[in-house]
């Protein structure tokens, strides 16, 4: 194919490398601001991230949130949005957005999705009408929604697919469904397009795959289909195999991770830029994300425990009222988890800022070349000692 230079609303400024591992620093200029790399961007599905608002997602530090095109292009729709200029002003956000681009969702939320060349055919929640999502749809609703990063429409399939010929076709489709959107896209200069490498577990789709995406020159790229159940030794494969193909100056994505360990092992596979619902919903079922793992407060033993969530973290519930926060204790997250809404935002708001906190530390220990001292003290935490 014929390599096509697409413009791009972005500058990735690298500002270190790990010596031993691949890990990156760098700071990412997109059209709401700069983002620091690597990042972890929380979740707002539906325009708003449940149990925060975005003056709170703002104060915990967050500059880069996700929405979804498919929940968005539903409710408010399209008009709606045109009419308001953009999901940036519907919601009241002042930073950047990345928006997927709704295929996945509707794959993996309606099991009546059906994917063909045109797009992905699925039954309206809202009213059983057929409507189809296509390459073009996707984009037009994207540029609808104003988001500072878009997302190729892509086609997905379960790693743990055994048909191999289906991963094939997935893979060679989502390469066309990037060329749809290239030329759908109507703002690259000032929305930035992402390509989705597919391919499943298999290394030499992946290679193919990674090598035809790079030629399309988009702004950033991401490594899609994984985190779907698969070994963690083949999910590392597959994205070491990908970043050792890509070019240093673009942002790297690994779609749909967001526990802390898989966060810091695909950070030093080479990997900026992760998502995932995991540590806002888990925080909606009683659990506080910790450096020594995951406690759910509303286990009885917590109701007399009078300290913070986790001893010395900065954010607004666990912080003392002296230096300016909530002071809330373990006892009392628990006296409210299982009837309160009190306790799903308090333990949103702490596990938000453990995941913000923990990319912070990695990016400061990439800059000081400490990375895998770093990583082996997290690991020592994480697993040696959990009194
Ligand atoms: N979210 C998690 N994985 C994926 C993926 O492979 N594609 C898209 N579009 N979104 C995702
Ligand atoms: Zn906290």
């Amino acid at each position: 194919m014929v390599p096509v230079s697409m413009p791009s609303a972005l500058t990735f400024e690298l500002l270190g490398k790990c010596s031993v591992t691949k890990a990156r620093a760098a700071t990412l200029h997109l059209p709401h601001g700069p983002v620091p790399l690597p990042i972890f961007m929380p979740v707002a599905t539906q325009a708003s991230l449940k149990g925060l608002t975005p003056d709170q997602l703002e104060d915990a530090g967050c500059r880069l949130c996700l929405n979804n095109t498919y929940h968005l292009g539903l409710k408010p729709g399209q008009a709606t949005l045109d009419a308001i200029g953009g999901a940036h002003k519907f919601q009241s956000w002042p930073h950047n957005i990345l928006t997927d681009s709704g295929g996945f969702q509707m794959v993996s939320l309606l099991k009546l999705a059906k994917v063909t060349e045109e797009g992905v055919k699925f039954l309206s929640p809202h009213d059983g009408t057929p409507m189809l999502l296509t390459p073009e749809h996707s984009i037009s609703l994207q540029n609808s929604i104003g988001s500072d990063i878009i997302m190729q429409l892509d086609d997905v399939i379960a790693t743990t697919s055994p048909d191999l010929a289906r991963m094939r076709e997935a893979m060679e489709r989502s390469v066309r469904w990037l060329d749809r959107c290239i030329k759908a896209h109507k703002y690259p200069e000032r929305q930035n397009l992402f390509c989705i490498i597919q391919g499943g577990l298999d290394l030499d789709l992946r290679k193919e795959c990674t090598i035809e995406m790079v030629a399309r020159d988009t702004p950033g790229i991401a490594i899609g289909g994984l985190s779907g159940g698969e070994a963690k030794d083949a999910y590392c494969t597959v994205v070491d195999t990908c970043t050792e193909l890509l070019p240093e100056k673009k942002p790297r994505y690994v779609m749909g991770v967001g526990y802390p360990e898989d966060l810091v092992v695909s950070v030093a596979l080479g990997a900026d830029m992760f998502d995932c619902v995991w540590p806002t919903r888990t925080a909606r079922f009683g659990n506080a994300i910790t450096a020594r793992g995951v406690l759910n407060i509303r286990n009885a033993g917590y109701s007399t425990e009078f300290t913070p969530i986790e001893e010395g973290c900065q954010c607004v519930c666990c912080r003392s009222q002296e230096d300016g926060g909530l002071g809330i204790t373990r006892a009392y997250i628990y006296h409210v988890a299982s009837k309160e809404t009190a306790g799903a935002h308090l333990l949103t708001i702490h596990n938000v800022h453990y995941q913000l906190n923990l990319m912070k530390r990695v990016r400061e220990a990439i800059i000081e070349d400490r990375y895998p001292a770093f990583l082996k003290e997290f690991f020592s935490k994480l697993y040696d000692d959990k009194s």
